[in-house]
């Protein structure tokens, strides 16, 4: 118990989740997973559709009910403490769910009343460089607008959590950009990030720590640079080509340890290119394929991806 105490104290961990399952029927949704979120930190939970992201938030913020484990947020547990834990955090609403009729001001004083709060909205909306909007309706907002305002909302009752549950789908790069700045803003004041994404390069660029998550269950944890490391992925062949190969003879080529299509491109890792090359060249040659854009990479959190689960993150 003291140890745990001490174990609590020095990390500082904000969140802890034990076990953490979540069951509809015959579908487990969260199959056990257990993480800790440290104070201050940005951490990840990446993963592919269906992997159990939004209903590990869910749970974790107090909106669904768990199965079964724990989930202990600033010292309380979310399913006794609800109200509580609710007070603490803030969560990015779909932006499409706001009321009508109200300008960005009235928006963002109406959801602080909602929690007994007033709040300088125009600062905040010039946090989120919405300062200039503020007489819009959400209507007139462009996604990334949107989306921003959100974060804004989120924000009102100044909580010590925020969650962001894919907070740059469907954005273009420059307004995801626009929101990563954003996002690492509220993280120099203090604050404690946990957010989802599809996105290995925004895991890469926001997250402190990032948990691989591939149906419902956490397959690997630690920050970007140590995932890469302990992934021990070696190098990516990449190549385009004018029509499918057989998968399972690439995969027979010294070296490979796994090869994936997507469109007209292939992904090959390997621990050994030097190996690996001349044998491509050969299979293609014997097999009449005509190989395009041969590239070689190191390895990224996409690649660690493929290695732990034999798959890409967004297929
Ligand atoms: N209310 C529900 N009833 C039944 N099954 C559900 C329900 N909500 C989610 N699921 C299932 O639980 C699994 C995990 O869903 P979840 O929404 O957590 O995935 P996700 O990782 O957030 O995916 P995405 O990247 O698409 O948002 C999916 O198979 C989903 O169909
Ligand atoms: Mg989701």
């Amino acid at each position: 118990m003291l140890r745990r105490l001490l174990i609590a104290l020095v990390t500082a961990d904000i969140i802890t989740v034990d076990r953490l399952t979540k069951r509809y029927g015959d579908l487990t949704a969260v199959d056990g997973i257990s993480f800790s979120v440290r104070q201050g930190e940005t951490f990840g939970i990446l993963g592919p559709n269906g992997a159990g992201k939004t209903t590990t938030l869910e749970m974790i913020e107090g909106l669904k009910g768990i199965t079964s484990g724990t989930a202990v947020l600033g010292g309380h547990d979310v399913a006794q403490q609800a109200r509580t834990v609710k007070s603490l955090i803030g969560v990015q609403l779909q932006a499409s769910s706001f009321f009508d009729g109200l300008n960005l001001k009235e928006l963002i004083e109406t959801f602080a009343a909602l929690y007994g709060r007033t709040v300088d909205a125009m600062q905040l909306l010039r946090q989120v460089q919405l300062e200039e909007k503020w007489k819009s309706q959400v209507k007139e907002l462009s996604g990334g607008q949107k989306q921003r305002l959100s974060i804004a909302v989120a924000l009102v009752n100044d909580p010590k959590v925020l969650f962001l549950d894919e907070p740059t789908t469907g954005l273009d790069p420059q307004a995801r950009r626009n929101l990563w700045d954003l996002i690492s803003g509220i993280k120099r004041q203090g604050k404690t990030i946990i957010l989802t994404t599809h996105y290995m390069e925004e895991a890469e660029v926001l997250c402190d720590r990032v948990a691989i998550m591939d149906h419902a269950k956490i397959v690997a944890l630690d920050t970007p640079l140590g995932l890469i490391r302990q992934a021990d992925v070696g190098s990516t062949v990449e190549f385009h080509v004018d029509r499918q190969p057989d998968l399972d003879a690439l995969k027979q080529l010294p070296g490979v340890e796994q090869a994936v299509s997507e469109n007209h491109a292939i992904r090959i890792i390997t621990k050994q290119p030097e190996q690996t090359l001349p044998a491509l060249f050969e299979f293609k040659a014997k097999a009449g394929l005509a190989v395009t854009n041969v590239q070689m990479h190191q390895a990224t959190l996409e690649d660690v991806f493929l290695k732990l689960t034999g798959h890409l993150l967004r297929e």
